[in-house]
């Protein structure tokens, strides 16, 4: 939540800085902001998208050095001007920009307003600022000292970036809680709240630790921790392509990342599953193996989208490896009082590896004793540096808001481990495991051939893009999918959507059911199949509008549905990574066609850094 971006080098900073904002808009779009340091600190900031400020800044001397940039996800205070970053201590002497919250700002804000300083904004960010500056004062030393001193006053989370304009040619920055990059060019840096807008410039990326503080000075990084010991910089070479964070030609990142599946699911599977030598590896779970093969069982943490994919991977492990598994909202878990122990595996998914009540719910199984592993995309982020062992996805940055590619790529390397593990368990015989390996290979095509379905699910969406509500329903491996497809719809059109198991219907939604409701029914050949039929018999009776997503050659349920969408037949355990595909394609055309931004939904943040 909230991106933040800054430079300091030779060029010039604000192009660099408005491109990096642009990039991090995902992170959350009610306002923007930059602050140039040359000589002045100037501070330039607006309510709305980053498009907003760049018009707002065009007539203005942009010429800097040295500079930051932020775009707001709103915590303390609503969108506008004023609660915009960056923000200026009272004298206007010094500017941060700030990702996260600081819990005890009522407090500092008390005793600061007490000392004279005064308040611009609803927000905790000013209050830090103003508490540096405070620091300055009293104890008369540099920005960094000052900088320090306050980081031990704050309690919350924070990625920040300050600058002073008494101490040009210098930038600071810390973290804790809150992601922090840096990008290390030739006699140039670049900070960012992710990788996405410094790849352009460099692919030497240094992660920013909890604790670390950052300073950039006369061409110099030195990065200390917090008792001021110096750290010598880890810098890594990234692998991100520029077109991976470019739409390439779509007309949204999201549908871009829905025909991305194909691709990406083979990635996720690449080096793991070697079909011709009859082989699955998965580098993370080598050293845990037993661990896992011994494990009471196994709970699975994780909020929105990568929940459902937990819950996907809770019908796979028990399927497969016959280990109990309970999935947890990460939120819930990290707040009750949970029976954990140290033969209790947890697996922490997380696409930006940064959610916040998905890192402390690890903290919490952490200090119980569990072993964590991760399944993240992104590639060094805050929860896959948190976690004992793991798997990246390597779906490739997702951009849209919402998540599409990504839960498939989870479900994928989930179906692996449920794989290595049930194989290793002997609860998978050689034979079922071989015929698994041949399917799961056959997923990237059988999901292209999904693809094609996208003219008629536009049509589909047509019918149904005025109406005010939808439910979905699916059974087994589809139940899942039905929450899926409905959170997806909700998220990016606004229209109430409510997923169910099919066979729950009845103890409460089927009161709902009038000619009026379109019921999407994901009914694909599998164990629970004549069943699904049955309560499409029900829904139909009370004449819902039936859209069924059925498996190719289904000859049952396009006699009873208003709506038919085809898929290819698959093994009933790896389904939901072709049946969720054109419920992503309704949801996008149908926030599309309501004019909604399926990229930047209202209210919504890519990566939920705060609880
Ligand atoms: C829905 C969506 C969210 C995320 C959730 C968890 O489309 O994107 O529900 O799935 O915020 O995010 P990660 O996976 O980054 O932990």
């Amino acid at each position: 939540m909230c991106g933040i971006v800054a430079y300091i080098g030779y060029r010039e900073a604000c192009p660099i800085i408005l491109k990096g904002l642009h990039r991090l808009e995902y992170r959350g779009y009610d306002s923007a902001g930059v602050a140039l340091l040359n000589g002045d600190l100037n501070v330039y900031k607006k309510k709305g998208k980053v498009a907003e400020l760049e018009a707002f800044i065009a007539e203005k001397d942009t010429r800097a050095q040295v500079g930051m940039g932020h775009t707001r996800w709103a915590t303390h205070g609503e969108p506008n001007d004023s609660n915009a970053h960056p923000h200026y201590s009272t004298s206007e002497r010094i500017a941060i920009i700030h990702n996260g919250i600081i819990e005890n700002y009522a407090a500092l804000k008390q005793h600061l307003q007490q000392q004279g300083h005064v308040f611009h904004s609803d927000t905790d960010t000013e209050v830090f600022v103003n508490l540096i500056e405070e620091i300055q004062k009293q104890n008369n030393c540099t920005l960094e000292e000052a900088v320090r001193l306050a980081l031990h006053e704050v309690v919350g989370a924070y990625a920040i970036v300050v600058l002073s304009r008494d101490e040009p040619n210098q930038l600071i920055a810390a973290r804790k809680g809150s992601p922090l990059v840096i990008g290390v060019g030739k006699d140039e840096y670049f900070l960012a709240s992710d990788a996405t807008p410094i790849i352009e410039y460099t692919n030497e990326v240094v992660y920013v630790n909890d604790y670390e503080i950052v300073v950039i000075k006369d061409g110099q990084l030195d990065i200390r921790s917090k008792e001021d010991v110096q750290q010598t910089p880890y810098i890594q070479k990234l692998e991100m392509a520029l077109d991976s964070i470019e739409k390439g030609g779509y007309e949204h990142f999201m549908l871009k990342e829905i025909f991305e599946q194909p691709r990406s699911i083979l990635d996720s599977m690449r080096g793991r599953l070697e079909l011709e030598a009859g082989h699955l590896n998965m580098g993370g779970i080598r050293a845990y193996e037993r661990k896992f093969v011994n494990a009471d069982r196994i709970i699975i943490v994780a909020c929105g989208t990568s929940w459902h994919a937990g819950l996907v991977a809770e019908y796979l492990l028990e399927d497969l490896a016959r280990i109990p598994v309970e999935v947890e909202y990460a939120s819930e878990f990290r707040y009750r009082n949970p029976i954990i122990t140290e033969r209790d595996i947890v697996i922490a998914i997380s696409q930006s590896g940064e959610t916040a009540d998905t890192l402390a719910a690890i903290e919490l199984a952490k200090s119980k004793g569990a072993t964590i592993f991760g399944i993240c995309n992104v590639v060094g982020s805050s929860i896959a540096r948190a976690t004992d062992a793991g798997a990246y996805t390597h779906a490739g940055p997702e951009i849209g808001v919402a998540s599409t590619k990504a839960f498939t790529a989870q479900v994928t390397v989930l179906t692996l481990l449920a794989m290595i593990v049930g194989h290793k368990r002997g609860t998978l015989s050689d034979t079922r495991l071989r015929e698994l390996m041949v399917e799961l290979s056959s997923i990237p095509a059988k999901v292209e051939k999904a693809l094609l379905l996208n003219d008629e699910i536009e049509l589909i969406a047509e019918t149904f893009k005025d109406v005010p509500n939808f439910l979905y329903l699916g059974r087994g491996y589809n139940f899942p999918v039905a929450l899926e497809g409905a959170l997806k719809l909700k998220e990016i059109s606004y229209i109430h959507a409510e997923g169910y198991p099919a066979a729950e219907m009845k103890h409460g939604p089927i009161a709902l059911i009038d000619e009026n409701m379109p019921v999407v029914v994901i009914a694909t050949k599998d164990s629970s199949y004549e069943k699904v039929v049955s309560n499409i018999q029900e829904v139909k009776a009370r004449k819902g509008r039936i859209i069924a997503v059925v498996t190719e050659g289904d000859t049952v349920i396009p006699a009873m549905a208003e709506f038919v969408i085809e898929v290819p037949l698959t093994s009933e355990v790896l389904v939901p990574l072709v049946s969720v595909v054109p419920l992503q394609l309704l949801s996008y055309h149908i926030a599309v066609l309501r004019g909604c931004n399926v990229d930047q939904p209202r209210n919504l943040a890519k990566s939920v850094t705060v609880e």
